[in-house]
């Protein structure tokens, strides 16, 4: 099996949570948490996803005090310009120095009615902005207990992959509905597993390179207590977050799961 050389990722998906200026405090909080903690910033990347009206402002925070954070936006417009009331497109978050977007969360598919084939036109939207995606994917309990644990996530995946070129920077989250914000957690084998699955689809899709580049987080209930165990199977790389990444110190921990650890 290839060396892992994947960099941890540990995202924060704010949702619709922190105005732009309960973002300045929890930014700098964060900073200062992980500085006091001598966290060295190099081993885990650190990614935050605030809502659109506060990225100008975070933006300029992590550039003015050299925050190593790389920010991401939660959605993004599969159009580049033009008559979209509400909508924001990739070429805006690029310009605010968005590393990430956010695409395909079970927020916006079940509220928003966002289909695998709008997810697939906002990846290539992503991609064409230089922004990488982060596509969610995962099933609810009925699905689970219809078609097994992976059926779903492996669907949803080979049509967002479609048309995505071998070399494109993505990322992957894997999000059972039933886990979010539920407290409901997945267990580290049932994480596993279906990562696993996923990063069989990316190598279908994608090639073998790609499969070993690219990171697959696991996503639902994550807290620093349980942070670790998800950490330690070989195909999940990181987490994306949710509620308790508005909490500092227990993001803070998450980001630190290796000192828990000792790895
Ligand atoms: P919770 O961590 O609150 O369960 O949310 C997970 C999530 O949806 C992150 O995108």
């Amino acid at each position: 099996m290839a060396v892992n050389t994947r960099t941890p990722l540990i995202a924060g998906n704010w949702k619709m949570n922190l105005d732009h200026l309960q973002a300045v405090a929890f930014v700098q909080k964060l900073h200062w948490t992980l500085k006091d903690a001598k966290h060295d910033g190099g081993s885990v990347e650190v990614a935050l996803f605030p809502p659109f009206t506060d990225l100008r402002t975070v933006q300029t925070l992590l550039d003015a005090d050299k925050i190593p954070f790389a920010l991401g936006a939660q959605d993004i417009s599969s159009h580049d310009s033009g008559a979209y009331t509400g909508e924001v497109s990739g070429a805006f978050l690029a310009k605010l120095d968005n590393r990430y977007v956010i695409i395909g969360h079970s927020e916006r598919r079940e509220y928003h009615a966002e289909t695998d084939e709008v997810v697939a036109a906002k990846v290539q939207a992503a991609l064409k902005h230089g922004l990488a995606p982060v596509i969610c994917v995962g099933e609810t309990l009925e699905q689970r207990e219809e078609s097994g644990p992976t059926a779903v996530s492996v669907a949803q995946l080979e049509v967002a992959l479609e048309g995505v070129p071998s070399n494109a920077d993505i990322v992957v989250a894997y999000e059972p509905v039933w886990a979010i914000g539920t407290g409901q957690v997945a267990s580290p084998e049932q994480a596993q597993e279906v990562c696993a699955a996923l990063r069989g689809v990316i190598t279908d899709k994608l090639g073998e390179d790609a499969a070993a580049r690219t990171r697959v987080l696991y996503g639902g209930s994550v807290k620093a207590a349980n942070i670790a165990s998800f950490m330690r199977e070989p195909d999940v790389d990181g987490a994306l977050v949710g509620g308790a990444s508005l909490v500092v110190d227990e993001f803070a921990a998450i980001i630190r799961y290796q000192k828990h650890v000792g790895v």
